[in-house]
């Protein structure tokens, strides 16, 4: 979603070489009113693995109060610089830009109701962009062997579901379990153990 669809079409070059342009449902529009029209409709409810909000930071706290409904549990949410340039820490005179200093109470307001939600766990990733992994679990160190070359240092790769169901911490052979779950937890084993190396910091969240 998108109010401006040029910003949209900037992209589509990129999205189309990597093969995915056909699972877009680009809108062009305000995305209140088309986040209301999905949740009305009811057939999204709980249906998102990923959010990611980066658009008007007034309406980011109405964005999660309907966001959260369409999420899976246990997706993420991601809303995009909630330090807002650090202006959320800093005293009331800081010199700072106009635009910034309009937004900061809106991302402050923000922050205050994640934090105050029972519903969901906060986890602060150190950049504003990051490599996110939720596809064959028998090739994730190969992604990551790669992805490593890819990432910014001292951004972020998110691997989905390192806990693999539980399976990763299961007994060996007798823990009833589905066939794929048994199949792929040796792979999330193995990113637990080489994805902690000297070049990456290892942190679990949602
Ligand atoms: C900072 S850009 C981020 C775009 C993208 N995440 C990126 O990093 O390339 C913010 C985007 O939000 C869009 N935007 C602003 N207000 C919006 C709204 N009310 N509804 C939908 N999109 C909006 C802008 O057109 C712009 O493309």
């Amino acid at each position: 979603m998108d109010i401006n669809k040029e910003n949209y079409e900037l992209g589509l070059p990129v999205i189309e070489k990597a093969g995915v342009a056909h699972k877009i449902d680009f809108r062009e529009g305000p995305a209140l009113p088309v986040v209301d029209q999905m949740i009305e409709d009811g057939k999204y409810h709980g249906t998102f693995d990923f959010i990611f909000v980066d658009a008007d930071k007034d309406n980011y706290i109405n964005y999660h109060k309907r966001l959260i409904d369409l999420v899976k549990v246990g997706g993420v949410i991601g809303y995009d610089n909630t330090l807002w340039n650090g202006s959320v820490v800093a005293p009331p005179d800081a010199p700072m830009r106009k635009y910034v200093r309009y937004y900061t109470d809106f991302v402050l307001e923000l922050n205050k109701a994640l934090v105050a939600d029972p519903r969901i766990e906060i986890c602060m990733l150190p950049g504003a962009y990051f490599i996110f992994e939720d596809a064959d679990k028998d090739n994730y160190i190969n992604y990551h062997k790669r992805l490593i070359d890819l990432v910014k240092v001292g951004r972020v790769i998110g691997y989905d579901n390192t806990l693999w169901n539980g399976a990763v911490v299961a007994p060996p052979d007798d823990a009833p379990m589905r066939k794929y779950v048994r199949v792929w937890r040796i792979a999330a084993e193995v990113v637990e153990a080489e994805g902690n190396c000297a070049d990456t910091k290892f942190s679990r969240s949602v």
